[in-house]
């Protein structure tokens, strides 16, 4: 069935009054995108043209969506929101299609296959309204509308204004309907409210349906996949269902999760198989973990790319970096737009910030690699920290293939270690050192053989000399 007699109204105008805080709930965001995107992605996958309707935080929705370069999606603004059945109506001159799909903006995890569904029944049966229905055993504690049908008659009834509706009829409103285009042209300005709230409500056009003898059809959808997020409570709900999904199907390619329940994975991760992912890790943004890998446990990885076979040890940060193949990472280690080369090794407390290290080269210990270039086969002695900021400005450290950095020394950036070079512990240098040339900064030791005795007396003798006079005694 082609989509091209069918357009969407996207609801998005809402206040949203029950989450309590600043930022409206359509921007919040759900394994990495924000809650609005689902929706409006879903209708631009289908290639449905849409009309959001906006108006509370207008200017974040648009921009939110426009981050996502939606395609034929445009915007009407329903100014005073007052209700699902007003928001449409301000839609309504502006749509042309012969069938209108009508979508809260806040249902983020409802499918093509169900769209698509609904839409051939509506089609087929040639009905004024269909929506989506589903079964919830408690639906009045979520403020769904509830579905009664009594003999012929269908309508919705909101639970907000009719909390006593028996629980018998199990079936709830999932907030998605297909209106015929000429339905909604002959009833939907002759709705009124009919609630305390004063709103005009879009649920009332299936009883109004159903009285003017057109045909309503519905289609079942399993609760999951039409929950609706009114409070925080049910974003935590809808992300851990999405999340779930998300690492059902990684697991389904072949990776291991040793504690799903605890890993935070966003939707543009992706994870090749072999790979085992221990528990509290946190996967986020476009971020890629290649064959092969362990990404130890606690460790956050954003916006970075890790090749085939790298393992990452506990508690490790990595931000838009890449690590290729076979690199050692942490435990505690912190990357920040760096690259470590193949079987290189970036160990305990080591920081890399705009760094980048070539194969094989080990920095195994302690640590800060600042705007510094490593080549292959160095070695970072454990506590060597490249000083590349004097307070106004960053500098550049280059150590050079197969050079040997000496524990516990500070590189005065800008400076250059040459190829092979060696750097003698604790030196500080501010010196360029040549290719294959050993280079020492340090104050030279002095000894002094059976001092130690001397030393404590002139200590304790100093100590004497300088104490407070004593009060002369009687
Ligand atoms: C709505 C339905 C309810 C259904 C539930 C499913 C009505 C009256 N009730 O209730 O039967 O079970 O969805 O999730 O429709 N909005 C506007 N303009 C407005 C008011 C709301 O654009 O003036 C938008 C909101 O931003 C939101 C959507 O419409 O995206 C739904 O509004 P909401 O207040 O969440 O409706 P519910 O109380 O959930
Ligand atoms: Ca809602």
């Amino acid at each position: 069935m082609s989509n091209s007699s069918v357009q969407a109204v996207l609801l998005a105008a809402g206040k949203s009054a029950r989450f309590n805080t600043k930022k409206t709930k359509l921007c919040h965001i759900i394994c990495g995108q924000e809650l609005i995107a689902y929706p409006a992605k879903l209708l631009a996958r289908m290639h449905i043209p849409t009309t959001c309707i906006v108006s509370h935080q207008k200017e974040d929705i648009i921009a939110t969506l426009a981050c996502h370069d939606i395609p034929n999606i445009s915007y009407v603004d329903q100014g005073e929101p007052k209700g699902t059945g007003h928001a449409l109506l301000t839609a309504l001159p502006s749509l042309s299609a012969q069938h209108v799909l009508v979508m809260n903006g806040d249902v983020p995890l409802i499918t093509e296959e169900l769209l698509t569904l609904l839409l051939e029944k509506h089609i087929k049966e040639e009905a004024a309204a269909s929506f989506i229905i589903s079964h919830s055993f408690s639906p009045s504690s979520s403020g769904y509308g509830r579905v009664i049908k009594q003999g012929e008659s269908v309508e919705i009834v909101e639970t907000k204004y009719n909390p006593d509706l028996s629980s018998e009829s199990g079936f709830i409103n999932a907030g998605i309907y297909i209106f015929k285009k000429s339905f909604l042209d002959n009833t939907l300005p002759n709705i009124t409210p009919n609630n305390e709230s004063g709103e005009l409500y879009i649920t009332d056009l299936i009883g109004a349906a159903n009285a003017q003898g057109g045909r309503v059809c519905t289609i079942t959808a399993p609760f999951d996949s039409i929950r609706g997020v009114n409070t925080l409570k049910d974003l935590w709900a809808v992300e851990h269902i999405k999340r779930s999904e998300l690492i059902t199907h990684w697991m389904n390619q072949g990776v291991r999760f040793i504690a799903a329940q605890n890993v935070y994975l966003d939707l543009n991760v992706s994870i090749e198989n072999d790979t085992v992912i221990w528990p509290g890790c946190i996967l986020t943004g476009n971020t890629h973990i290649g064959h092969g890998c362990t990404i130890g446990a606690y460790s956050c990885i954003t916006d970075s790319t890790i090749h085939d076979g790298a393992l990452i040890h506990p508690h490790s940060f990595i931000l838009n970096s890449i690590v290729h193949q076979s690199a050692e990472i942490g435990p505690f280690a912190k990357l920040r737009l760096s690259s470590v080369g193949e079987r290189t090794i970036i160990g305990n407390f080591v920081e890399m910030n705009r760094s980048s290290a070539g194969a094989r080269t080990k920095a195994k210990h302690l640590t800060y690699l600042g705007d510094t270039c490593i080549g292959m086969q160095a070695n970072i002695g454990a506590g060597t920290i490249t000083c590349n900021y004097d307070g106004v400005s960053k500098h550049k450290t280059v150590i050079k293939d197969r050079a040997m950095i000496g524990s516990n020394n500070a590189l005065i950036a800008p400076i250059t270690i040459g190829k092979n070079a060696v750097t003698g512990a604790g030196s500080v240098l501010t010196e360029d050192v040549p290719d294959n040339a050993f280079s020492v900064s340090r104050s030279p030791q002095i000894t002094k053989d059976h001092y130690s005795e001397t030393l404590r007396l002139n200590t304790l003798a100093k100590t004497y000399l300088n104490a407070p006079e004593s009060e002369p005694t009687t």
